[in-house]
């Protein structure tokens, strides 16, 4: 069977000829186990890099030209621009993620003066939530850094392209999805406390059970507007708060204080934004402890408070998510179920015990159909490392 590798430089070189030296590269996807809007709150997640990602074919150029194709949008065509247009153009489609750590590099004092050939090709599904956009990013950061010899770590990769996602690209994200993307390691979670960005590696090998994702397929519509106007609620409550007590951002919270000082926050939808942020956040720690204990079934109960909290409190589920997060509760075996990401859509994430991940997969899915009308998808995920050049 041909592999991916070999499709994406197979591509490459019957697209811009086989002559020179091409190099290939991957960078992960990612999917969240605990932590969910936090990021931007001054809180912890706990992501983890996935075996699944993107698959980037590049040989650089003589001249400042950028010749740009992915396999995954082959109706766009080749892409052609150059290192002089660097600008956000909506009609410019997936092609603005790789323009857009181009730029963030010339703004991090990290010029690019000659343009390259790129062939991208992801095994991520669609739209799931499962950061393809961030993926595309680090991707391209590390390819910039190997074929132009710039010094920089991957964590300042992951600033980089949260930078070029905000600046750039317009999208208001935390750096939750760059840093698990770029600091990735196989087996194993990243606990970061985003305020700080102190980080520790916790061993995440489930013995006896499995990470299943299941993708939703509803396509998202309103999901970036509604993710601006979470953060916009958060920081509408902090500010509330910073009038009775010191603190730089929900995450310094713990729950008592939070409950001590909530009437401060007089708009009931902002006072339940922030017990999310707040609670979310501790659940994180205690689920982090849970794991170091050994303790999995308490770290399953956790993810589940999380979706409840995400439900009713942050309320950025909808019935996709909700669906498919209640059936599974249903399933002996299932350990813990939530939904991952930004929510409106996308993914959830479960842990299930090896003997019952086939009837997960049967029960979930007929029940879903059934009632959303259309199917879902599921994926035994594996945990990956960060990016790597493979050739
Ligand atoms: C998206 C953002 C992240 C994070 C999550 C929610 O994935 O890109 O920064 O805020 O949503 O936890």
């Amino acid at each position: 069977m041909i592999t991916e590798r070999e499709r994406v430089r197979e591509t490459f070189e019957n697209l811009f000829g086989s002559e020179g030296e091409i190099r290939l590269y991957f960078a992960p996807g990612r999917v969240n186990m605990i932590g969910e809007h936090t990021d931007y709150n001054g809180g912890h997640v706990f992501p983890c890099a996935l075996t699944i990602g993107t698959y980037a074919a590049a040989r650089k150029r003589t001249d400042r030209k950028l010749r740009l194709y992915s396999m995954n949008f082959e109706k766009r065509g080749v892409t052609e621009s150059s290192l002089d247009e660097l600008t956000y153009q909506e009609e410019a489609g997936w092609t603005n993620y790789p323009k857009g750590m181009i730029w963030a590099f010339g703004e991090k004092g990290m010029k690019v003066e000659q343009g390259f050939d790129l062939v991208l090709f992801g095994n991520i599904p669609n739209a799931s939530g499962l950061s393809s956009s961030a993926s595309v990013e680090i991707v391209t950061g590390f390819l910039l850094k190997d074929l132009f010899g710039f010094e920089v770590s991957n964590q300042e990769l992951a600033l980089i392209g949260q930078y070029s996602e905000n600046r750039f690209n317009g999208v208001n994200c935390g750096i939750m999805d760059q840093f698990a993307i770029a600091m990735g390691r196989a087996d194993h979670a990243i606990f970061l406390d985003t305020a700080t960005l102190k980080y520790e590696y916790a061993p995440l090998s489930l013995a006896g059970a499995k990470i299943v994702i299941a993708c939703s397929n509803k396509k998202r519509g309103l999901g970036d507007s509604k993710y601006n106007e979470r953060r916009s609620e958060c920081e509408s409550a902090l500010a509330a708060l910073q009038k009775a007590v010191k603190i730089d951002s929900l995450g310094d919270l713990t729950e008592e204080q939070f409950e001590q000082y909530k009437d401060v926050i007089s708009d009931e939808v902002q006072r339940r934004r922030a017990k999310h942020a707040v609670y979310e956040n501790q659940r994180t720690v205690q689920a982090v402890k849970a794991l170091a204990d050994n303790d999995v079934e308490r770290f399953g109960g956790l993810m589940n408070a999380s979706h409840v909290s995400l439900r009713d409190d942050y309320e950025v589920t909808g019935i996709e998510l909700d669906t498919l997060v209640e059936e599974a509760w249903k399933i002996d075996g299932v350990i813990g179920s939530r939904m991952t990401g930004a929510g409106f859509g996308g993914c959830t994430v479960s842990i299930v015990k090896d003997e019952a991940v086939d009837a997960f997969i049967a029960q979930v899915g007929a029940a879903y159909e059934k009632k959303i009308g259309y199917a879902a998808d599921f994926y035994v995920v594996e945990i990956g490392d960060g990016p790597v050049r493979l050739a």
